[in-house]
Formats: C-alpha cells, sequence, structure tokens
C-alpha cells in the first residue's frame, strides 16, 4: 500500500516487493489509494505482470490518500477486518510520518506491519534517506540550475520555494548543491536583515546575481522576496517550485533504495516481524520501531549549514 503524498520511488517498491513474496510463495494483494481503499475494501491481486513497465515511473500505480476516516476509531475498525476478512496476514505501507502513524494504528489492532519511509521531505528518524528525496532534490537543482540562467541575465535576485513541509532537507541540500547564496530553513533561526545585508554585500563584492532557497516551511518565499526587495533595492523575482519536485523518473539512487528496502521488507513480514520501519544509516538497511520512527525527531545536519554559510560567499 502507498499512503500520503506520492514520491518517485514508490512504484520501483512495490515492484520489489510484490517479486520478492512471489518468489517465497505468498499471494500478493495491493490497495488502493491508501488507507481510503483499505476502509473502503478496495484491493487488487498482483502478480508479477502486473507491476511490469513501472520500475522507473514516478508517483505510485497504486494510488495514494489522505484519509480521513481512518483517523476515526470506527474507520480503523473497518479497515482491519477487511483485511481480515481476505485472510491478509501482513501490511507493507509505504509512505511518510501519517502513514508510517498509520501503521502502528494498524499494528496495535493485531496486524503485522511492516513501513517503508516514502517522502520527498526526508524527515523521518531512523533513516538517513527516504525513498523519493534523491529524485525531488534533483529536480530542485535543475530548477536552480536554470533559474541561475535568468537570474544572470537580468542580474536579478532569485527567490526559490522548495517543499518539505516542516523540515529543510530538501532546501539545505537543493540550496548546498545549486550553489545558493542564502538557504533559510526552519530548524535554523535567521533574521531577514541580516540576509538583506549579505544580500548587498555580495553585489557589492561582485556578485551580479543572487539565489536564495527558501523551504516552504519558514513561511511564504512571495512575502520573503517582497521584503528582500524592498529592503535592498534589489530587482527580485519568486520561484515556488511546488509539486514538480514529486514527480518525474526515480534517480538509480532512489530506484536501489525502494528496491533493496522492498525486499528486506518483505523478508520481514515473512518472518514474522512486526511493527518495523527498515531505513538506511551508513549504507546499512536498518529496523527501527515504528513508533520511535514517528515520535522521535531526526537529527539535524548541523555541519551542512555551516559548509553551506562557508562556502557562498
Ligand atoms: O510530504 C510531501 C509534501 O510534498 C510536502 O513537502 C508538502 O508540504 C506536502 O506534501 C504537500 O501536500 P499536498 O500534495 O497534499 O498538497
Amino acid at each position: 500500500m502507498t499512503s500520503g503524498g506520492d514520491c518517485p520511488g514508490m512504484n520501483a517498491a512495490i515492484r520489489a516487493a510484490v517479486r520478492v513474496a512471489l518468489s517465497l510463495n505468498m499471494e500478493v494483494w495491493g490497495i488502493k489509494n491508501g488507507y481510503a481503499g483499505m476502509t473502503a475494501n478496495e484491493f487488487i491481486p498482483l502478480d508479477s505482470r502486473s507491476v511490469g513497465d513501472i520500475i522507473q515511473k514516478g508517483g505510485t500505480f497504486l494510488g495514494t490518500a489522505r484519509s480521513e476516516e481512518f483517523k476515526t476509531s470506527a474507520g480503523r475498525q473497518r479497515a482491519f477486518e477487511n483485511l481480515k476478512r481476505r485472510g491478509i496476514e501482513g501490511v507493507l505501507v509505504l509512505g511518510g510520518d501519517g502513514s508510517l502513524t498509520g501503521a502502528a494504528m494498524l499494528g496495535e489492532l493485531g496486524m503485522n506491519v511492516v513501513g517503508l519511509p516514502a517522502t520527498i521531505d526526508n524527515d523521518i528518524y531512523g533513516t538517513d534517506y527516504t525513498i523519493g528525496f534523491d529524485t525531488a532534490v534533483n529536480t530542485a537543482v535543475d530548477a536552480i540550475n536554470k533559474l541561475r540562467d535568468t537570474a544572470s541575465s537580468h542580474g536579478r535576485v532569485m527567490v526559490i520555494e522548495v517543499m518539505g513541509r516542516h523540515c529543510g532537507a530538501i532546501a539545505l541540500t537543493a540550496g548546498l548543491a545549486g550553489g545558493a547564496e542564502s538557504i533559510l530553513i526552519p530548524e535554523e533561526p535567521f533574521d531577514l536583515d541580516s540576509v538583506c545585508k549579505q544580500l548587498l554585500a555580495s553585489k557589492n563584492a561582485g556578485k551580479q546575481y543572487s539565489i536564495v532557497v527558501v523551504a516552504e516551511g519558514v513561511g511564504s518565499a512571495l512575502k520573503i522576496g517582497d521584503t528582500i526587495a524592498s529592503k535592498t533595492g534589489l530587482e527580485t523575482r519568486v520561484s515556488v517550485l511546488g509539486h514538480i519536485q514529486r514527480g518525474g523518473a526515480p534517480t538509480v539512487f532512489d530506484r536501489m533504495l525502494a528496491s533493496t528496502l522492498a525486499e528486506r521488507a518483505v523478508f520481514g513480514l515473512a518472518a514474522g516481524v512486526t511493527q518495523v520501519m527498515y531505513g538506511v544509516h551508513a549504507g546499512r538497511i536498518v529496523p527501527t520501531n515504528i513508533h520511535d520512527a514517528v515520535t522521535k525527531k531526526k537529527n539535524f545536519n548541523e555541519d551542512l549549514c555551516q559548509l553551506s554559510g562557508m562556502i557562498s560567499k
């Protein structure tokens, strides 16, 4: 099942999970549209051919949703009974924190559940990378490269808003890799006056244009752009990248991450593992209690902030 916001690599994970499960002689069902489909009894049988030609595609062929009904105990009970009636013995949930929280709740009802971190936000405790993050930051950097062309031609400040909900991981990584002069993220307090002073100092030091990357979690890039324009007098434009960051063919990294985590998840379910999320740490696949995955806070990489400050001058 895929749930919550889609991300590139979900299809690669489904494909691997289905084929590994079939190789273990399991019967495999897909649930349409996340928890909404689980409560509405929307299940489809999956065989090897039904997951063909999807490894390279973004999105999720199972569909996804953010379900309000599953948040109620009656909705969860209905979903649990739908699973039981079909003789389903284990559920693999792919999604972000909301989806994994749902998986933990389903586990409490007595269903075996294993989760995989799949969200562009890279905000899940227990894994260095979430499935979809690498593709999203590559998309964002591609956009930054293009916006540099027009910013440099006009000598402008280009303010670029990226996704990430409350987390600055996309902004920090795409900003650093895209050579941004300034990166504004929720994890690091910032002062817009200092940002403006820095932009003017850059201009005076010979920089023809500047890139400012703003994580959506710090507020509207449009407002930040207006403030920068009025405080510095520099010609400024704003670009909100939005859902373009969620689409597109998954990178090799995301396909590999998705496939290897899915394999481990299916092996786990086959061995009776439950309430676990598999992630990756220092290149190795690691299990994390699913309750910890959704309640503990992921460490933020302070070093990258410092590096970005140092090399953007
Ligand atoms: O969690 C993924 C994400 O793309 C966030 O970065 C963003 O805040 C949110 O989903 C957008 O959600 P929706 O697609 O429901 O508007």
